[in-house]
């Protein structure tokens, strides 16, 4: 079998596919390869499988160029890279990397809410650039997160993993939308379903989005809903950068309509909104969140998986589309 890999990730699924026999091409560039690039890459080869990455865009002019391949493995949890309708018409299966590392993100979650609240970052700033003259009882004054609200949107793996340890590590009520309900959640944290984003805006003290990238979820954090927030809340987002509408929220922070903002991905990334970078009350990431050696490893295994049970049982544990 043979496999082609667009970037280089980590060695576990290197390792899985070779012992079993596996040739595996890994292409070789340090940026994010165009769309050009990959079907040129694809191309050169009758390769059965493809494993991606979340910056490669694949759409019907992508399968065109590999019409060998069953199957399109992304490494990441998202997959709004992959246009999986089009995969489907063409009976190949995509899927992802869900698994046993939502507590990975929940964690950076959780790191860019203590950021914010504890002002983390903004006192690394300030003490590195020399400005720190004594202590100061006005100095830096943040947050305490005992009885505060940590309103999720979005109560999946990765958003109900951030809400429990905010409950269970910072005694923070929970509250969270979602088209299901999460019972777990309910009865462990004693997490308050809301039927509507707007009240969960209105009463939570730090929000945090746990969405998938949907033409639904696309700017659902716009300028009219960042009005709804509390002058004193923070919003957090480690799900995709165009779930926020990057401009109303730059206004949102400059006007203090809102206390902070802590972001691991972004509307254009890799490019930054003009006016983010230099806001005081922002902390940013570069979509980083899965990244721990724990995680990054748990990943390779799952999508090395994925590709060797499609090609030699055809059926895989995390397929995406139907
Ligand atoms: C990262 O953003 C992922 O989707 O895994
Ligand atoms: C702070 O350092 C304190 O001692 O209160």
């Amino acid at each position: 079998m043979k496999i082609y890999i667009t970037r280089q990730i980590p060695e576990p699924a290197l390792k899985i596919l070779r012992d079993r026999g596996y040739e595996v091409t890994v292409g070789d560039g340090i940026r994010p390869p165009t769309k050009k690039e990959i079907i040129k890459a694809l191309r050169k080869k009758q390769y059965d499988g493809v494993i991606t990455l979340l910056t490669d865009p694949i759409d019907g002019d992508v399968f065109d160029a590999v019409p060998s391949a069953k199957i399109f493995a992304n490494y990441a949890v998202g997959y709004n890279n992959i246009d999986v309708k089009e995969a489907t018409k063409r009976g190949i299966t995509v899927t992802n990397t869900a698994g046993n590392f939502s507590h990975t993100v929940g964690e950076h979650t959780i790191a860019l809410l203590l950021s914010l609240a504890s002002n983390v970052v903004r006192g690394d700033r300030f003490t590195r650039a020399g400005k720190y003259r004594g202590w100061d009882p006005m100095l830096f004054i943040g947050t305490d997160l005992p009885g505060k609200t940590f309103g999720i949107i979005g109560a999946g793996r990765i958003g109900a993993s951030a809400a429990k340890m905010a409950h269970r590590g910072f005694g923070m009520k929970v509250m969270y939308t979602d088209i299901v309900q999460n019972e777990e959640l309910e009865n462990e944290c004693g997490a308050r379903r809301v039927n509507t984003i707007e009240e969960l805006l209105k009463e939570s003290d730090a929000v945090s989005l746990h969405v998938p990238l949907l033409d639904s979820t696309h700017h659902l954090i716009n300028e009219k809903r960042l009005s709804l927030m509390k002058r004193t809340a923070y919003l957090i987002n480690t799900s995709r950068g165009q779930v926020i509408d990057e401009k109303a929220l730059v206004k949102a922070l400059k006007e203090d309509q809102i206390a902070g903002a802590a972001l691991d991905v972004y509307e254009f990334e890799p490019k930054i909104t003009r006016g983010l970078a230099r806001l005081q009350n922002v902390v940013l990431t570069p979509h980083i969140a899965s990244s721990t050696v724990e995680a990054r490893s748990e990943m390779s295994k799952i999508v090395a998986e994925n590709v060797i049970s499609l090609l030699e049982k055809g059926v895989a544990l995390n397929k995406v589309n139907n």
